[in-house]
């Protein structure tokens, strides 16, 4: 039987007064409300703990050390709920290292495609790495740069004179392919691989960036530069493969331009086409107004919130505001009033 709604039962969580409620899965579903109403205590504090407390019971201690934690939540009981994918606004994590290309799998697809097709030929094996100590910059270990200590002074960092700035060792640059070697493939733009590269998996990979509006970005970008619209819409892409997930985001339009506003709306929505549940705690109108299903915690902050307000489509939100400021705020958005 397929379940269709994760059922929460005596949420007491923070300011949350005992509040009972189903989220409809499969849909987008845009969490509102007030600052300190109490979206976080309820999306994070209790379905993020139960989640992670359900992958604990299932991994032996060493995997559950190095879990992200969060405490007990103060809950009766929550039904359906399979192991989400929990995403806030934090960095994405990686090293100094890490580039767009690292960081999915358009990297280890190139690294295989050196090896078997590059010139001069390797041999098929796996021989062949820019991130083998061998394929590596000696000078700065890959990273690019050369930290330089000044007396007196705070540390500055020059671009790297052996590899300049591209992290690889010199006896790498001269593997070929298609003509180019690794450093002038990273400079390639994605919309330019996706014409340099005819294979299929690849193209996919460009593809997927290119449907993010990330056509502009270097694939060897290093991801510290990135903007933080940028970044959001690039950790997306890494979900994008899972189906039947719980998405979790927290304020993902935060820093984004309207145009932009619309992409991260049409990816939400291709998260859900592929079978996941996206969650969503939203004070952006715009994607309120795109949601399935909302769900607003309040009617205020803290003591005077923590109160199921409304649970329902945007459309009967409108027509029965009852105590939502939200409502409110949703009707003066689209002219109502
Ligand atoms: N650990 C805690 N101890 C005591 N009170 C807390 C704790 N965490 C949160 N609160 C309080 O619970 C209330 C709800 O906080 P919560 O973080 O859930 O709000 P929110 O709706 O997510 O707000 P925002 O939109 O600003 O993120 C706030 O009044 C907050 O001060
Ligand atoms: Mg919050
Ligand atoms: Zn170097």
């Amino acid at each position: 039987m397929v379940q269709k709604t994760i059922n929460i039962y005596g949420a007491r969580q923070n300011n949350l007064k005992n509040i009972s409620l189903k989220i409809p899965k499969h849909q987008i579903v845009v969490f509102t409300g007030v600052s300190g109403s109490g979206k976080s205590s309820l999306v994070f504090e209790t379905i993020g703990a139960e989640a992670q407390r359900q992958i604990n019971e299932t991994q032996d201690s060493f995997v559950r050390n190095r879990l992200q934690h969060f405490g007990i939540a103060d809950v009766d009981k929550i039904e359906n709920l399979n192991v989400p994918v929990i995403i806030n606004q934090k960095p994405l994590t990686g090293n100094i290292r890490s580039t767009v290309a690292t960081i999915t799998d358009i990297y280890a697809n190139l690294r295989l495609l050196f090896s078997r097709m590059g010139e001069p030929f390797v041999g098929y094996s796996h021989v062949f790495s820019f991130n083998h100590p061998g394929g590596m910059c000696p000078q700065c270990e890959g990273s690019g740069l050369e930290k330089i200590e000044l007396a007196f002074l705070e540390d500055v960092e020059m671009i790297c004179d052996v590899c300049h700035g591209s992290g690889y060792a010199p006896e790498i640059l001269k593997y070929h392919y298609k003509g180019k070697n690794i450093t002038e493939i990273m400079k390639m733009t994605v919309a330019e691989a996706i014409h340099f590269f005819d294979h299929e998996y690849l193209q996919q990979q460009f593809q997927l960036l290119m449907s993010l509006g990330l056509d502009y970005i270097a694939i060897g970008q290093r991801l510290n530069t990135f903007s933080g619209g940028e970044r959001q819409r690039l950790k997306l892409s890494k979900e994008i493969d899972g189906t039947n997930h719980i998405i979790v985001l927290d304020e993902p339009s935060s820093g984004l331009h309207p145009s932009d506003t619309e992409k991260l709306i049409a990816l939400l929505n291709d998260l859900v086409d592929q079978g996941n549940t996206v969650i969503v705690i939203e004070h952006n109108l715009e994607i309120m107004t795109q949601a399935d299903w909302i769900i607003d915690i309040g009617p205020l902050a803290g003591d005077k919130g923590g109160e199921l307000v409304f649970s329902g489509t945007v459309d009967d939100l409108i027509k029965n505001p009852g105590r939502s400021f939200t409502a409110f705020y949703l009707r003066k958005y689209l002219g109502l009033f």
